[in-house]
């Protein structure tokens, strides 16, 4: 029996550079040390950090709160206002803010500087689209979530206008957005900022789900994109499972099998994918 693990499960490069850093710093033993949110989305991860010593700071005004020390800012970035605070308190800090995001940050300061309209496709209430708003400064910002919430903000047809998206945002509606965008808009400058990570980790799931017999998904119960990675596998084939740990590995040896498929959500991290992984290879 052949056991395919997909190249992509798992952490994504910018989270899986994030994690180093962090743990760069639990290895030198610099604390107290913190992290501005929750460095990933996976209970498991921020509990055993927890144990290590690592504390979440969960709002602004706790953020205030910390005086020394060392601050790691995620993967998800922050506005200028959070490092202002950090600077003034004189906390350390380790910027594991993904390059794809930065590279937006750079993009958004410099057209609103030049008095550009930005334009931001995403969602408004994630801590990404937060920082990126922070660093529009003054320019006039607006956020929209489909084409149909463009066409309700767009302003001056000659107005300099800019668009950006969410690294995660969904390839399809941006292309639907860009579309009304450019039409209505003379002065209009498009940076597609989509990050592909979440697309080649799903075209790689399902094209290796459509190979195999069985398929395995390793992820948190709350994360969305395990759970559509979960779907996507279930199309194509029939004896997907869903496993959080190796403790809830339920299925058993069958003749029928030949090929088991192994894929993990972007919160995974690398452990908990050998193990499923070891566990396959000695009882089938
Ligand atoms: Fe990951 Fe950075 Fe893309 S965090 S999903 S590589 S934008």
């Amino acid at each position: 029996m052949e056991v395919i693990v997909a190249k992509s499960a798992g952490f994504c490069f910018g989270v899986q550079r994030a994690m180093d850093m962090l743990m760069d710093e639990v290895d030198k033993g610099n604390f107290p040390l913190y992290t501005y949110g929750p460095i990933i989305h996976n209970e498991t991860v921020v509990e055993d950090l927890n144990r290590k010593g690592v504390r979440v700071i969960d709002s602004l005004d706790d953020l205030r709160k910390i005086t020394e020390g060392t601050v790691v800012i995620r993967t998800h970035g922050v506005g200028p206002e959070v490092y202002k605070i950090l600077e003034d308190n004189g906390v350390n800090i380790i910027d594991a803010t993904c390059p794809f995001v930065k590279k937006i940050h750079e993009t958004v300061r410099k057209k609103a500087s030049e008095g550009y309209h930005m334009y931001i496709a995403g969602d408004a209430s994630h801590p990404e689209i937060q920082g990126i708003m922070g660093w529009c400064e003054d320019a006039k910002t607006d956020v929209i979530s489909d084409a149909n919430e463009l066409y309700e903000v767009l302003s001056d047809k000659d107005e300099l206008s800019c668009l950006v998206a969410q690294t995660t945002f969904n390839t399809k509606k941006f292309k639907d957005i860009v579309e009304v965008f450019e039409k209505s808009m003379y002065n209009s400058n498009v940076v597609n900022t989509i990050c592909n990570a979440t697309n080649e980790r799903q075209d790689e799931a399902r094209q290796l789900a459509s190979r195999a017999d069985a398929m395995i998904v390793i992820g948190g119960r709350n994360s969305s994109n395990t759970r559509k990675l979960y779907e996507i596998c279930k199309e194509q084939c029939e004896r997907t499972y869903f496993v959080q740990t190796l403790e809830d590995f339920a299925f058993r040896r069958d003749d029928d099998i030949k090929l088991i498929g192994i894929t993990a959500g972007a919160s995974t991290p690398k452990n908990i994918i050998k193990e499923v992984q070891n566990h396959v290879r000695r009882e089938f």
